[in-house]
């Protein structure tokens, strides 16, 4: 009879201690439960500086910090391209119904967060800039598209696109990583943290002298430019196969 009783006891104790050995402590859980993250800087420490950096820029994608990018782009915008990632990019989908781990109310709060963190004041022509998202293929004229780029582009990246103090936009390994979306925002936006300027040739706020005497780009020149641009992407980027094919012996 003592011997129940003291079994009982026991249990009694057990049920009331919270702590058994090897059960996870509070921090322990949360650790592995991305879902209990909140607050802009953490969420976006944990998803998002590893590519797009720490204050939003100087990461492998464009900078996600620039006014005149913030000023074009909406919420929804924001909220799908991070819901859904951007197919056939580094950018991966974050929707817990897309395989991701950041829930719908977390990405509210990153999309909060970009907009109430990063507060630079777009140039005065933000409200005229041609369209920066077009999920559309583009529709302009390719050859119509190198002109311009021997007109506007190649100051910085050669003529037709070789590379010079700028990089080749034309390579076929850099056009395998970057989407046609990618392309416009870049020729809309440039890329303040780089170097590249914008639609109207400014680069933070002040005309490159290599678009001196150019008019801002229509969006007639841009769907051209697109146009020659993505004509150089290829089946199988980046294999160094002679114009000959593949001569190696035994092949
Ligand atoms: C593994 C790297 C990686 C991670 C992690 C990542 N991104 Fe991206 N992101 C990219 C790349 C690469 C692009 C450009 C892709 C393209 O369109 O070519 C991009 C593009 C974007 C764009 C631009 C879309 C446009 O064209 O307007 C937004 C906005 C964005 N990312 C937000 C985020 C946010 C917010 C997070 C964190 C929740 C995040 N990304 C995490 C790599 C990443
Ligand atoms: C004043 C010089 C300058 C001019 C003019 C210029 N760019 Fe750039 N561009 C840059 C620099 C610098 C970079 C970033 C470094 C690199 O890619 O080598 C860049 C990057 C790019 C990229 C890659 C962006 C990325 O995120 O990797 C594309 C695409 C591009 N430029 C297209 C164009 C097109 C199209 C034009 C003409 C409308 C143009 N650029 C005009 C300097 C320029």
């Amino acid at each position: 009879m003592i011997r129940v009783a003291l079994v009982i006891a026991n249990l009694a104790l057990l049920a009331a201690c919270d702590w058994m050995p090897g059960k996870p402590t509070a921090p322990e859980i949360n650790r592995g439960n991305p879902a209990s993250i909140h607050g802009f800087t953490n969420l976006w420490n944990v998803n998002c500086q590893g590519c797009h950096g720490e204050t939003g820029m100087w990461g492998a994608a464009r900078p996600l910090n620039d006014p005149l990018y913030q000023s074009l782009v909406t919420d929804e915008w924001l909220t799908g391209t991070i819901s859904n990632g951007i197919p056939g990019t580094l950018m991966p989908a974050h929707a817990v119904s897309m395989g991701g781990h950041v829930t719908d109310e977390q990405i509210k709060e990153i999309v909060e967060g970009m907009r109430t963190h990063w507060t630079g004041t777009p140039p005065s022509y933000a409200a005229q800039s041609p369209a920066i998202i077009n999920v559309k293929a583009p529709t302009g004229n390719v050859a119509a598209g190198l002109v311009t780029f021997n007109t506007y582009c190649s100051p910085c990246h050669g003529e037709n696109g070789v590379g010079a103090m700028a990089g080749s936009p034309v390579d076929n390994s850099f056009l395998a990583l970057a989407s046609d979306q990618m392309i416009r925002a870049t020729i809309v936006c440039g890329r303040p943290d780089v170097g590249m300027p914008d639609w109207q040739g400014n680069l933070n706020g002040k005309p490159v002298p290599q678009r001196e005497g150019l008019a801002p780009l229509s969006n007639t020149q841009i769907e051209d430019l697109m146009a020659w641009i993505t004509s150089h992407r290829v089946a199988f980027p980046g294999q160094p196969y002679s114009k000959d094919g593949n001569t190696s012996p035994g092949f």
